[in-house]
């Protein structure tokens, strides 16, 4: 029922003129793909990004969205300029962010809010340190963060977003959860929208893996029924390697 969603978070990886180039290499790759494919890329990228994508599917995603819609914050970028500069995703509260910028449930929350009131579509990363993990702690975590980035939202809205279930640990690592590690908490994080904006909305809402998913571990872990996609860090940068995620390497 639901459509897959891949989507790559290329980080600060690649200049303009390599995301152009990026692009152009992935096109015929993922022409038949029968997932949504997105990729986020560097803020300064996306007019390259936007222009490059023309003529696919492929969908520009951006990195973080700021949740003011104008004023004197440096640095920052609205929703309404991803808007119009025709970028359809936005990654908010990657597990990089809250660690190195200070970022919160609180202001993930507002950032949500932000972009869907705009017109984007947020990509909401969840996801458990390892000593939460070990002290058992993952599924009241992610029932939490799940619930806060979505305060505000109805169920409508709620149905069209995208969270990424994203174990800290699994990220950039090359450890994955197991696929059934997967699949349960990204049933738990199912359960969670489901006891507050009933199952119709759950039912909807895109729940991709997010962690050192690559060729290797896509097609174990998209045969899942609870996972609908991933978030892929290392893999995105090369596209033949994107491609195959994309095709779930079946
Ligand atoms: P990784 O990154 O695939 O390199 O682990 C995933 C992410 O951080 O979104």
């Amino acid at each position: 029922m639901r459509t897959p969603i891949i989507a790559g978070n290329w980080k600060m990886n690649n200049t303009p003129k390599q995301a152009a180039q990026l692009i152009a290499e992935l096109k015929p790759l993922v022409a038949d793909a029968d997932a949504t494919v997105v990729v986020c890329v560097p803020a300064i990228d996306i007019p390259a990004a936007v222009q490059a994508v023309k003529g696919s599917k492929i969908k520009v995603g951006a990195q973080n969205v700021h949740f003011k819609e104008s004023g004197a914050y440096t640095g920052e970028i609205s929703a309404a300029m991803l808007k119009e500069a025709k970028v359809d995703y936005v990654i908010i509260g990657h597990s990089e962010r809250r660690q190195y910028f200070g970022e919160t449930d609180e202001t993930v929350n507002q950032r949500v809010l932000a972009a869907v009131k705009a017109g984007l579509t947020p990509i909401i990363c969840v996801g458990e340190r390892k000593e939460q993990r070990e002290a058992g702690y993952t599924d009241a975590l992610v029932t939490y963060q799940t619930l806060i980035a979505l305060q505000g939202l109805d169920a409508k809205e709620v149905a069209k977003v995208v969270v990424a279930y994203e174990p800290v640990w699994a990220i950039g690592t090359g450890l994955t959860a197991t696929d059934e590690q997967a699949n349960e908490t990204i049933g738990v994080i199912r359960k969670a929208i489901a006891g507050k904006y009933g199952r119709a909305a759950a039912n909807r809402v895109r729940i991709q893996y997010g962690g050192s998913m690559n060729p290797k571990n896509v097609k174990g872990l998209m045969a899942q029924p609870e996972i609908d996609g991933g978030l892929i860090g290392g893999a995105s940068l090369k596209a033949e390697d994107f491609a195959k995620v994309v095709g779930f390497n079946k």
